[in-house]
């Protein structure tokens, strides 16, 4: 089966994101730049980068960025728009789940709204080898609810493919996988959006090297 982010155009998910009722698209912009401005990196990966939400916060300090994402067509427009803007960008299409990364470690990874589209075991593995020691995963997670649609219905229906593959964990599930690939959970925080979807952001610590 093909990976339905393979055929969701960046137009239709990033207007999704954006919408005033679903409000994600901010929401992972200002974590983003909150752990940014936390741990004050030399270098840092996005995991499922998308178009690059959240790059224009990336402050000069910051030598090295790497984006990555499974989407072609994502990482093409990311490139074309951040090019040149940001000093040391480098983009990689790769899969998470499958096979190691092709990047160099780095000190802050920032993987939000990714493993529930994942095998969290191969995926944290596979990050844990490109995550320098004592370096930060900072993670966000969507929890599950009676109450709201996972995939939150809109105009863009294309982004409903996602149902079938999105499988909603809890920070606890989360927390022993990382355990077991050697992140240490440092600290993490609940947030609620208007919509009602809660999320909780997680900072693991990487304690092997
Ligand atoms: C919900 S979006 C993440 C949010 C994004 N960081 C933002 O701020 O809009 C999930 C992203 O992860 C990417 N993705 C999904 N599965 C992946 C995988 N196995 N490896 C790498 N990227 C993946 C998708 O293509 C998509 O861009």
């Amino acid at each position: 089966m093909t990976n339905p982010w393979l055929e969701i155009p960046l137009a239709d998910y990033e207007s999704h994101m954006s919408l005033p009722a679903i409000a994600q698209a901010e929401m992972l912009a200002v974590q983003f730049s909150d752990a940014l401005r936390r741990f004050s990196p030399e270098s840092v990966a996005v995991i499922g980068c998308a178009g690059g939400n959240g790059f224009d916060g990336i402050p000069p300090e910051t030598k090295r960025v790497v984006g990555v994402d499974i989407n072609p067509d994502y990482i093409a427009s990311a490139s074309f728009r951040y090019h040149g803007r940001i000093p040391g960008l480098e983009f990689h299409v790769a899969d998470i789940g499958s096979g190691p990364l092709p990047f160099c470690p780095v000190d802050l990874i920032y993987a939000a709204l990714v493993f529930e589209y994942v095998p969290l075991p191969a995926a944290l593995g596979n990050l844990s080898r490109v995550c320098r020691p004592d370096g930060r995963l900072v993670t966000v997670l969507q929890h599950p609810s009676p109450h709201v649609h996972a995939v939150s219905p809109s105009p863009y229906t294309s982004v409903q493919a996602l149902v079938p593959l999105m499988r909603l964990i809890s920070p606890g599930e989360l927390a022993g996988c990382a355990a077991a690939s050697g992140f240490d959970l440092e600290s993490e925080q609940a947030l609620v959006l208007k919509s009602g979807k809660e999320f909780t952001v997680q900072v693991y610590r990487h304690a092997v090297g």
